[in-house]
């Protein structure tokens, strides 16, 4: 279990806090498990009717660690805690919410597909640069994405790599709200507890109504996982991978 990861409670909503400030929320194996432990335990507890992901002041999350996918590439091991937080993300039974403040990298903006409300600040910046690391869209963003944005801004988003600044995000769908920076939690807390006081079945049959057949999504998961640890293999992706880690800041 990750200590970057905070479980938080907010009466009866769960705040799952991505707290690596250091590495602007970059992900690691252990930090999905102790999201996905949260998720799968949330659900299980009646006390609990929403979960809400927060980041940090200034990063949401810069995606997955870097030095994760190098050890992966390096290793051909993928491990199974990141299909196992996105399997668990798409078949989460209670109302997932976001707040949004920076930087969205990659899976940190991909997460917000599985959302049912993600709040931003005006300053947020999303943006998904699968290609340019040698990989392909994951998370079940390639099904997902064309349906919320459309083919075209999708592609140039999810392929091309263009980054959203947050009203371009709220537009194309990926952010319901933007909020001022000191009211981002308070507004997300106080719309989680607004779900949370609401009939609890009838939230979740609304919920599984809205969605997607599940198992859509996870079929592309699993696909693109497939794809994803193939390239992960590639010339393409060791060598952007390189460029980052062993990149000189000035
Ligand atoms: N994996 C591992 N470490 C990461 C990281 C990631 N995804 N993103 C940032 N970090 C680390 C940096 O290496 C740096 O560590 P250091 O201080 O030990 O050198 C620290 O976080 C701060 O990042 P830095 O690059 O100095 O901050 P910045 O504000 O100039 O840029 C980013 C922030 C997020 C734009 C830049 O770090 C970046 O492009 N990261 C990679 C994002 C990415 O490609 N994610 C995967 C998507 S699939």
């Amino acid at each position: 279990m990750s200590d970057h990861i905070q479980i938080e409670r907010h009466g009866a909503v769960q705040i799952i806090r991505m707290n690596r400030p250091d590495k602007k929320n970059a992900l690691t194996r252990a930090m999905y498990a102790t999201m996905t432990k949260a998720i799968v335990e949330g659900d299980a507890d009646v006390s609990i009717r929403a979960h809400v992901f927060f980041g940090v002041p200034g990063a949401f999350s810069a995606g997955n660690d870097l030095q994760d996918f190098m050890a992966f590439a390096t290793s051909g091991n993928m491990g199974s805690e990141v299909i196992d937080f996105l399997i668990t993300l798409v078949n989460a039974k209670k109302p997932l919410l976001a707040g949004v403040d920076g930087l969205a990298i990659g899976i940190g903006t991909t997460i917000h597909f599985h959302c049912d409300l993600t709040f931003a600040t005006p300053q947020s910046y999303f943006k998904t640069p699968f290609v340019d690391l040698g990989l392909v869209p994951e998370a079940g963003s390639s099904l997902l994405g064309p349906a919320l944005m459309g083919h075209q801004r999708a592609f140039a988003f999810l392929a091309m790599g263009e980054g959203l600044h947050a009203v371009e995000a709220k537009e194309a769908g990926l952010v319901y709200k933007l909020v001022e920076t000191d009211e981002l939690e308070s507004t997300v807390l106080n719309v989680a507890a607004e779900i949370a006081a609401k009939p609890p079945e009838a939230m979740q049959i609304s919920r599984d109504l809205l969605h997607m057949p599940r198992q859509d999504a996870v079929e592309r998961i699993k696909l693109e996982a497939k794809l994803f640890a193939e390239r992960l293999q590639s010339e393409e992706a060791r060598g952007a991978l390189m460029a980052f880690l062993t990149r000189k800041k000035g």
